[in-house]
C-alpha cells in the first residue's frame, strides 16, 4: 500500500511539517509512504491562459503522477484565515486539471496544527470540501493539534502521549480503510 504524504505548509519549521513526520513515523511498518515536500513541486498561481498556451506546468504534472501512484493521502494542513492555505488550494487545482482527476477514489486522512485553540480544524473542513469534490474518501476522524507552538519537543515529536495515540489511531484506520478499498 502506498501513501502519499505532504504537509500545506512550505516553512521548514513548520508544525504541520512536524505533524505530519508523527504520522509518517507512525505508518512506518504499515505502508510504503511517499513523502512531498510542495516544494519539490512548484508551480505559479492557476492560470487558464498559461493552461490554454503551454499545458500543465512540470511541477503539476510531478504532482499528478505522485497524486496518481498513491492508493492514499496523508495531509497535514495549516489554517490560514479559518480556511486552506492559497498554496495547497493552488496545488489541488492544477492537478485537478484534464486530463485526468488523479485524486480520484483515493482515500484521505486530513490533519491539522494551529497555535490556536482550534487545531486548524476549520481548515480541514475546508479541505474535505474541495476533495470531496474530486471523488477522495475521506475518513471521518480527523487529527487536530491545538496550541501548537507548545505542542512538539525538539525531536519534533509530540510531547503529550494521548495526542501521539490519536495519531496512530488515525493512520492505522487509514491503512484499515485504504486495505478495504483496494480489495
Ligand atoms: C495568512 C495567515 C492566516 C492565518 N489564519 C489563521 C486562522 O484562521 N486560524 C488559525 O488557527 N491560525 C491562523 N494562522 C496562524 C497559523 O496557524 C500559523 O502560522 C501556523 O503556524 C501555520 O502552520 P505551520 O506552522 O505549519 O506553518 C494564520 C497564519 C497566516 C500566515
Amino acid at each position: 500500500m502506498k501513501i502519499l504524504a505532504f504537509a500545506g505548509a512550505l516553512r521548514a519549521g513548520s508544525h504541520n511539517r512536524k505533524l505530519l513526520g508523527v504520522a509518517v513515523e507512525a505508518l512506518r511498518d504499515q505502508a510504503d509512504v511517499d513523502r512531498l515536500d510542495l516544494r519539490e513541486v512548484p508551480m505559479p498561481p492557476y492560470d487558464g491562459d498559461i493552461e490554454a498556451n503551454e499545458g500543465l506546468p512540470e511541477g503539476a504534472r510531478a504532482f499528478k503522477l505522485r497524486i496518481a501512484a498513491a492508493d492514499a493521502l496523508l495531509i497535514a494542513s495549516p489554517e490560514y484565515n479559518w480556511s486552506i492555505p492559497g498554496t495547497l488550494k493552488n496545488v489541488i487545482d492544477w492537478a485537478s486539471r484534464p486530463p485526468n482527476n488523479p485524486f480520484k477514489g483515493k482515500v484521505a486522512l486530513l490533519m491539522g496544527a494551529s497555535p490556536g485553540a482550534y487545531g486548524a480544524v476549520r481548515s480541514v473542513l475546508a479541505l474535505r470540501q474541495v476533495l470531496t469534490a474530486l471523488g477522495v474518501l475521506i475518513l471521518p476522524s480527523t487529527v487536530q493539534i491545538a496550541r501548537a507552538d507548545q505542542a512538539f519537543d525538539e525531536a519534533g515529536k509530540l510531547k503529550d502521549p494521548k495526542s501521539t495515540a490519536l495519531v496512530e489511531k488515525a493512520c492505522a484506520e487509514l491503512v484499515r480503510v485504504t486495505g478495504l478499498m483496494k480489495g
